[in-house]
């Protein structure tokens, strides 16, 4: 048997509107050992079926097929299948998938932007940041006063021939949601959030289904979104714009081959519907009780609401984008196992986990009943609802007003981090036997294929590995988030230090590429990469008006980082390419910095320190070690852990950069400038060891992570590593064999005991029990990865963190590397290294991973001190198996081996 499956194209099944030049990929599956492509054929055919490429290649590849053939048109759609022979003489055949272009020139772009001439309410959301954090400013419950309803934008037309092809083209600033007759065409959250002035993406959605012959309408709402909304850690609105606006070309294509366009101009009529607002984090306010439940015609009557014409802008197309990755679905909808009548006789709902989507409800009440639905990710130590979530509109509450038929309700321009929900208006007897019924949650997020699996014989461990999956898929939404709650924002740092673990649980391939994308577009002209990618203006009153300086050490890096671990991962040098001009000119800022910025006035310095001072950067502000547990538990201020660490971290993650750039520059066949950098790296490793090491080791602060970045950053040699990591191991031991790590080096802790002789000690924190810890968390009963370890205390109390924070479930990729032993020896998992750790305490682990090539799996069990490990590798990979100290050289197939331990 020899198979090609999931085929795609730009990393997609059968995508729709992209525009960038069709990529191909499919993976291979083979019974048979060793097998390999020895040639593959691909052919593409337009809509009449005509061949407009069609190559043979003699060569094992099977992804990153670049498409070289006739030049593709605007908005057809294409079929293309894949043979593959092999070593074997035996040949594969894919299915047939499609893709089908988007608007490839923009001067077909022939629509105006158009908006209501909506009267918006003054923003008077707080900007004094100290009065936000403190807790000073609460959500409003009154919201309906300062947020804008969703405008409906219509237009009605007539259909009298019969349809070929009709293809909606649409995006908006603000979120919109499209309706055919009634009916919702659009895609979820659409058009995602991207650096909206540079990159707009739209969505292209075939609707020939939905036209025959007659009359028909068009009603699109458009809401507030990442465009006008509360977003980001300030909850502030406005942030890309004051108002929203809708662009939409829509092309008919009638059976006679004549063709129709209706496009958005002033023509289309605009109202106010149901919605009283809709806010992407406070929530929706929907009353039915005024109108007919989903009738725009009939709001046309409504008392004060009336019809008129829009206004058309000029905002242009030249940020349009079609599609890159897989966008925001409704990945799967869950039911309620429980509802709780807490102590304070509140009905609040059970999800069972931790989730980020929307409650949706259907039900039947009477006429000006006022439902409320208010979404938290915890309850209080009592068992009562707690509002978890600091800082201003926040609410996460959505208000439905009952109107005279049965409501289904399900938001459209909201969504929530939650797992319990309170319901008022609604009383107990009526809802008691029959919740399951009223109450589904959706489950939202870009939709990316699940690639990692790992089962070991301990359940908190597989509970743990669990938790991150379900804190990954709750964050990676249209971009990679920190939070689902409070901020979801893209932070750099968080995406950084979980790049590994995201790569084996998704493939995040094309979600994050789109994301460096936005990333490059957002890098300011002296080199800074922005915190938050896209950027938000009101970040200002965090960071202080008018400053100079932007970033941060460990967050601003990611742009070398995550490129560097993506090409590691999917073997594409093109990640690099692209990537390239930014991480130069990312590391000359920090460069420059170092080198001409010094902590200390010249007449303080020997002419030794003037010259280590150019390698350090030790000027600015910077996150530092971020949170770590004993100054938290000590200050609460995450501040203290930044200002305590923020130097001799930031001078780490300087020689990091470089050390990657050194890769990096090799890869791509930049020789001089590998040794540019290999020079700049000793340098700053030097100058690190000599400003912050003493004789005996001790590096100043005096903290677990500081000894990890070091030790790991290769800034520590000679007699001084063995002292620096007896240091790092006596901290761990006085902290009660507790890990006191922040963001950054929490993601290299375990490496640096394995790498140096301390094992026992890694899986010790590992397992350890006892807060701060993993399993602490999944023994308070967390469902996903909390933002502080302590979030909920060990005396149960529950603080205001965020439950859902992916950035500490680092450590899934140790446990897929360490423990399943899977690790990356040539990139795009071409070579395989397979190291299972048989001492880590466990007596089996089942790890899968689908790589581009196919699927890599590796389960070993242990017994009476024998071990059994089956390995399976997909076509064109090979392995080296290490085990006991002895390597073992395997192809590609099935494996099975075993031994003494
Ligand atoms: C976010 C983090 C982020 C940090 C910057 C926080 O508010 O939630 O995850 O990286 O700020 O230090």
């Amino acid at each position: 048997m020899y198979k090609i499956y999931d085929l795609k194209c730009n990393k997609m099944n059968n995508p729709i509107g992209i525009d960038l030049t069709p990529c191909f990929s499919w993976r291979l599956e083979s019974d048979r050992q060793d097998t390999f492509q020895t040639a593959y054929e691909i052919a593409v055919y337009d809509e009449k079926q005509s061949c407009v490429w069609r190559e043979s290649n003699k060569s094992s590849e099977c992804f990153n097929i670049n498409y070289k053939g006739e030049e593709l048109k605007s908005s057809n759609k294409y079929t293309y299948c894949v043979k593959s022979y092999n070593n074997h003489g035996e040949v594969a055949e894919s299915e047939t998938k499609e893709f089908t272009m988007g608007i490839l020139d923009k001067s077909i772009w022939c629509a105006k932007w158009i908006e209501a001439p909506q009267a918006r309410k003054p923003l008077l959301d707080e900007t004094d940041s100290g009065a936000v954090f403190s807790g000073a400013v609460k959500s409003k419950e009154n919201q309906e006063e300062f947020l804008n309803p969703p405008v409906y934008l219509k237009k009605s037309f007539n259909i009298e021939k019969s349809v070929k092809k009709a293809t909606v083209y649409a995006t908006a600033h603000g979120i919109y949601d499209l309706n055919f007759d009634g009916v919702s065409v659009g895609e979820v959250l659409a058009p995602g959030y991207t650096v909206y002035n540079k990159y707009l993406e739209y969505q292209q959605i075939d609707v020939t289904d939905k036209l025959f012959k007659g009359s028909h309408e068009i009603v699109c709402i458009l809401a507030d979104g990442w465009y006008t909304g509360k977003i980001g850690l300030m909850g502030i609105g406005n942030q890309y714009g004051e108002t929203n606006a809708f662009l939409m070309q829509f092309e008919i294509e009638y059976e006679d081959n004549t063709k129709e366009l209706i496009i958005t101009d002033k023509s289309f009529e605009w109202y106010e519907g149901e919605y009283k607002y809709a806010d992407l984090f406070v929530g929706e306010f929907v009353d039915y009780s005024a109108q007919e439940y989903n009738a725009p015609d009939s709001a046309k009557t409504n008392n004060n609401k009336y019809c008129s014409n829009v206004i058309e802008k000029d905002y242009g197309c030249d940020n349009l984008r079609g599609r890159v990755c897989e966008s925001v679905r409704i990945l799967r909808y869950m039911k309620p196992v429980e509802l709780l009548v807490t102590p304070k006789n509140e009905l609040v709902l059970d999800v069972g986990e931790n989730i980020v989507g929307y409650t949706k409800m259907t039900v039947r009440a009477k006429k000006g009943t006022v439902i409320g639905l208010e979404h938290s990710e915890v309850l209080d130590k009592d068992g009562n609802f707690l509002q978890n979530i600091m800082g201003q509109n926040k609410n996460q509450k959505d208000i439905i007003v009952c109107g005279d038929k049965e409501v289904v309700y399900e938001p459209k321009f909201t969504f929530h981090g939650f797992r319990y929900v309170k319901v008022t208006g609604l009383c107990k007897e009526d809802i008691e036997t029959s919740f399951s019924e009223i109450f589904e949650f959706a489950v939202l997020g870009s939709d990316l294929e699940k690639t990692g699996e790992f089962v070991t014989s301990n359940e908190k461990i597989n509970r743990l590995q669990e938790n991150i999956f379900r804190s990954q898929q709750g964050n990676m939404l249209s971009v990679p988030t920190d939070c689902p709650q409070r901020e979801r924002a893209g932070w750099t740092g968080d995406m950084q230090i979980y790049t590994d673990t995201a790569v084996f649980n998704m493939n995040v391939d094309k979600f994050l590429e789109k994301w460096l994308e936005n990333m490059r577009l957002e890098q300011l002209a002296d080199g800074q990469i922005p915190n938050i990618i896209p950027q938000m203006d009101s970040n200002k009153y965090i960071d202080g008006e008018n400053k100079k300086h932007v970033c941060s050490a460990g967050w601003g890096d990611a742009c070398v980082i995550i490129p560097y671990k993506l090409y590691r991962a999917y073997g594409d040098k093109k990640i690099l390419k692209d990537n390239y001009e930014m991480m130069k000119k990312w590391t000359a800022y920090v460069e420059k910095q170092a080198g001409t910025t010094f902590s200390k006035m010249p007449e303080e310095m020997t002419a030794e320190e003037k010259e280590r001072q150019k390698y350090l950067w030790n000027t600015e502000f910077h996150f530092g070690d971020w949170l770590i547990p004993s100054i938290m538990k000590k200050t609460g201020n995450p501040m203290e852990t930044a200002v305590l660490t923020k130097e001799p971290v930031a001078t780490a993650m300087y020689a990091y950069t470089t050390a990657l750039m050194i890769e990096v520059n090799t890869v791509l066949g930049n020789f001089d400038e590998a040794k540019r950098y290999t020079k700049l790296n000793k340098k700053i490793r030097e100058a690190f060891s000599d400003e912050y090491i003493d004789e005996n080791g001790i590096i100043k602060p005096d903290l677990q992570g500081i000894y990890v970045l070091a030790i790991n950053m290769g800034m520590v040699s000679g007699n001084k590593l063995e002292k620096c990591i007896e240091r790092l191991v006596e901290l761990i031991h006085q902290n009660g064999d507790c890990l006191d790590t922040g963001f950054l080096s929490v993601p290299f802790l375990l490496d640096t005991l394995c790498d140096n002789g301390h094992s026992d000690l890694a899986y010790k924190l590992l397992y350890q029990t006892k807060c701060p810890s993993w399993l602490y968390e999944v023994d308070m009963g967390a469902t996903t990865i909390w933002e502080n370890w302590s979030a909920i205390r060990p005396d149960g109390t529950r603080t205001n963190s965020s439950y859902n924070h992916f950035a500490f479930g680092c450590v899934g990729d140790f446990m897929y590397r360490k423990i399943g032993g899977l690790n990356i020896g040539e990139a795009g998992f071409k070579k395989l290294i397979i190291v299972p750790d048989f001492e880590c305490g466990l007596e089996f682990a089942h790890t899968k991973y689908l790589s581009e090539y196919g699927e890599v799996a590796v389960d070993w069990k242990l017994k009476d001190n024998k071990y059994n490990i089956l390995i399976k590798l997909p076509p064109n990979t090979s392995g080296s198996v290490k085990l006991n100290n002895k390597t073992v050289e395997i192809g590609n197939g099935r494996f099975e081996l075993s031994g003494n331990i």
